[in-house]
């Protein structure tokens, strides 16, 4: 059977490009922040920009994936219809996260991203903000050579024999997190090259699908949020990622019960967390691996995004000038 993914046509009627309008909005608006040592005001400026954009695309859309859950969030919580259509426009959910690395922009680090992904309605796994263990690879390999109920050791051997090296010719990324020490430990026993980051696990899980960085393989636990936009990311480019939840306490639990979860320990495919057609897309708010982040000259800002789409496997990179003027002139 053909693994080529439908086109739907209610994506088609929000167009593809629209999304990069709206991550760059969020991008910019947090790039003021930058270096600024404020989490939340970083956060709170993308998330209003953000969602002033998403209000104008003729969709009846719904956050799935958003800020939290409503008595949290007072913008883009879950469940919150955005679109300037909700009578009668496409139906479509959206798995959102206005800055992706709250702390890098915070501190100036690298890789803080606008993120957006969108799916026909009931498309995106609706995972509650808890962790997820991820295991990532690029496209390239046949679907079951990585498993997360597998060690490791076990993931790393199996993707390098597929790529035909050694086990310690492959490079892992993960978080640079104490809850991490064991699989660390295990790569540093088999000879792996391991990529640390501070934050930012979609860039991270994105970086696989990326010769240039030189990253074969993702592991170790990060936001479930997170995990379900890079899934949508991965999608585009024939990638693949595993997902299983874990929780810290008997809240989260509860949480993932009222989601409607019962199997606690599944282990969500990548067609489980992103199914159908889907289109992803990220604006650089701080340089990174994936896309250069927000710069400032002296009469314009650059934004660099990604936008890319599962029914068509296109990934299109986009440059944008924003002109400080633009809004003042006169047409
Ligand atoms: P924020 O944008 O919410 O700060 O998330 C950054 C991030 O690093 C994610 O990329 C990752 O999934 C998660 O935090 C990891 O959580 P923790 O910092 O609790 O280990």
């Amino acid at each position: 059977m053909s693994d080529r993914v439908q086109s739907s046509s209610v994506l088609d009627r929000v167009l593809v490009l629209e999304m990069v309008r709206v991550t760059e909005a969020a991008a910019i608006a947090a790039a003021k922040w930058i270096g600024r040592g404020d989490n939340d005001s970083a956060d709170a400026a993308a998330v209003e920009a953000m969602r002033e954009e998403l209000n104008k695309l003729p969709m009846d859309g719904t956050v799935v994936i958003g800020e939290g859950e409503r008595d949290e969030a007072p913008m883009l919580y879950i469940g919150e219809k955005v679109g300037s259509a909700q009578d009668g426009g496409p139906r479509i959910d959206i798995a959102l996260d206005p800055l992706e690395g709250t702390t890098i922009t915070a501190k100036a680090g690298p890789n803080a991203l606008a993120v957006l992904a969108i799916a026909e309605n009931g498309c995106l796994l609706n995972a509650p903000d808890v962790y997820m263990d991820k295991l990532a690879v690029g496209p390239g390999y046949p679907e079951g050579t990585i498993d997360l109920n597998k060690s490791p050791a076990d993931n790393v051997r199996a993707i390098a024999r597929v790529k035909g090296a050694e086990p310690n010719e492959i490079i892992a990324c993960v978080l640079e997190r104490s809850r991490h020490d064991k699989i660390i430990a295990e790569l540093r026993e088999l000879g792996c090259g391991i990529k640390l980051i501070p934050d930012g696990d979609v860039a991270g899980v994105m970086a696989t699908a990326d010769p240039d960085t030189g990253i074969d393989i993702y592991m170790g636990s990060g936001g479930a949020p997170e995990g379900v936009l890079a899934a949508a990311a991965l999608r585009c480019v024939g990638g693949q990622i595993q997902g299983r939840l874990t929780f810290r306490n008997d809240d989260e639990v509860a949480r993932a019960r009222r989601w409607g979860i019962d199997d606690l320990d599944r282990v969500y495919t990548i067609k489980e967390m992103a199914r159908g057609d889907c289109i992803f897309a990220a604006t650089g708010v701080t340089d990174g691996s994936l896309l250069q982040g927000v710069r400032t000259r002296k009469d314009c800002l650059t934004t660099e995004s990604i936008v890319m789409r599962a029914s068509s496997g296109t990934v299109r990179r986009v440059l944008a000038e924003h002109y400080k003027f633009g809004s003042q002139r006169s047409l």
